[in-house]
């Protein structure tokens, strides 16, 4: 399948489905070869360019399953040091939707490819590019926008090599949710074995995470999820993984939740992806001096801090977003962090439940992503 340092023949190429507004999605597109400018005519010209894509493209912001459609982009040009690589899976996240929305902070202009992480097989390397070949398997790390198409061109320096033994869908989604899970648990408070934290969205993927790198670390947890169909089975999952305690949302309508810990002790640091009344929550099982960690919003519902929770408990409100980790010069670091995880994974000590869905259902894997079909597992593209 894979093809190194090939010319193909840009005019004999199919533009299907591809308004020009498209070329915008591939910038390389634009930045013809001089040979191909102007007398290009019929003529055919020799240069290293990608096979076309099939990519997920938005052409304005608003709701993703009315703004996003599944179309063909030409090919586009392999510069020097750029790897052209076939994706093999992309997840659907949370905030690849807030982008679509156009009210995630960092996204790109429209017209635009969805998705930002993702794992794929080097397909074709650059002239000056030395240490990649065809068939290695690479992550984009950190992550980077456009990957759910079916081949992605961007510099080798975005691209990190794996063991070829991961899961492709451990491998395409280990770069944000594991790695703000791990994050969370080291950088706002040194936790010993035996101490605790608490968690409201215990269900999500950096819930999960949480659970097991907390458990590998001696690490209590307490687990807070939402009620629904399945939250029995949903529970037993998460004690499985070695979740302490789970509790739905009404489980905790009492008056003193400290009262269900059980013998564990009372946490000093808590996360919260939900707000509302699961923010509240996390915060009445933190102790004086305690810690709540913010980093999602799933409810879209505000987090409402009691006044005594200041003044008797001297709570901390903070918040966490990955993408302060995402500089150059933090690169190599997460590359390693992400490099421990995945050994983690294929030691079978992280695990979490995902959904490969195939990309011509890809309007189907974006409605269970939308919560349209009930609590789904993570989606997780495969092309
Ligand atoms: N700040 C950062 O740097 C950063 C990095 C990574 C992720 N995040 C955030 O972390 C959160 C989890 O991401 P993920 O990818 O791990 O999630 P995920 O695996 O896609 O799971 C979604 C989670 O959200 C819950 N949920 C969905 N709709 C909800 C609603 N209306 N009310 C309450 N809960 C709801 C689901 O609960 P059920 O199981 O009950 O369906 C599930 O636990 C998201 O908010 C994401 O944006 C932030």
């Amino acid at each position: 399948m894979a093809l190194a340092r090939v010319a193909v023949t840009a005019a004999s190429r199919s533009l299907r489905g591809s308004p020009s507004r498209l070329r915008n999605v591939c910038p390389a597109w634009t930045q013809r070869p001089a040979s191909m400018s102007g007398a290009l005519g019929a003529r055919a010209f020799s240069a290293q360019m990608s096979p076309p894509s099939k990519a997920v493209v938005y052409e304005q912001h608003g709701s993703p399953d009315a703004v996003t459609r599944v179309v063909e982009v030409p090919p586009v040009l392999v510069k020097e040091n750029d790897l052209c690589v076939r994706m093999l899976a992309a997840p659907i996240n949370p905030s690849d939707i807030n982008s679509i929305e156009g009210v995630y902070p960092v996204r790109p202009p429209v017209p635009a490819i969805g998705g930002r992480e993702g794992v794929g097989e080097v397909y074709m390397v650059g002239s000056e590019v030395k240490n990649f070949s065809p068939g290695d398997l690479v992550i984009l790390s950190p992550p980077s926008f456009g990957t759910w198409q079916t081949f992605v061109v961007k510099d080798q320096s975005l691209w990190h090599k794996i063991d070829k033994e991961t899961p492709i869908e451990y491998a395409s989604t280990i770069t944000i949710n594991p790695l703000t899970a791990l994050r969370m648990l080291e950088d706002f408070r040194t936790l010993e074995s035996g101490d605790s934290v608490v968690q409201n969205g215990a269900t999500s993927m950096v819930g999960r995470c949480v659970i097991q790198i907390a458990k590998a670390r001696g690490i209590k947890t307490v687990n807070i999820m939402r009620d629904r169909p399945g939250s029995d089975e949903a529970k037993e999952q998460l004690k499985g993984l070695g979740a302490d305690e789970v509790f739905t949302e009404s489980q905790l309508e009492v008056k003193n939740v400290k009262s269900l810990l059980d013998g564990i002790p009372e946490p000093g640091l808590g996360f919260n992806c939900v707000g509302g009344n699961a923010a509240t929550l996390v915060m009445k099982f933190l102790g004086a001096g305690g810690i709540m960690v913010t980093y999602g919003g799933m409810s879209k519902k505000p987090i409402t801090a009691s006044t005594s929770s200041f003044i008797f408990k001297d709570l901390s409100l903070r918040g966490f977003w990955l993408q302060k980790w995402t500089t150059p010069e933090k690169s190599p670091e997460c590359r390693k962090m992400v490099d421990d995880l995945l050994t983690l994974v294929r030691r079978g000590g992280l695990k979490y439940e995902t959904e490969l869905a195939p990309f011509s259902d890809f309007h189907i894997a974006l409605d269970k992503s939308l919560g349209k079909l009930g609590s789904q597992p993570k989606q997780v593209l495969k092309f």
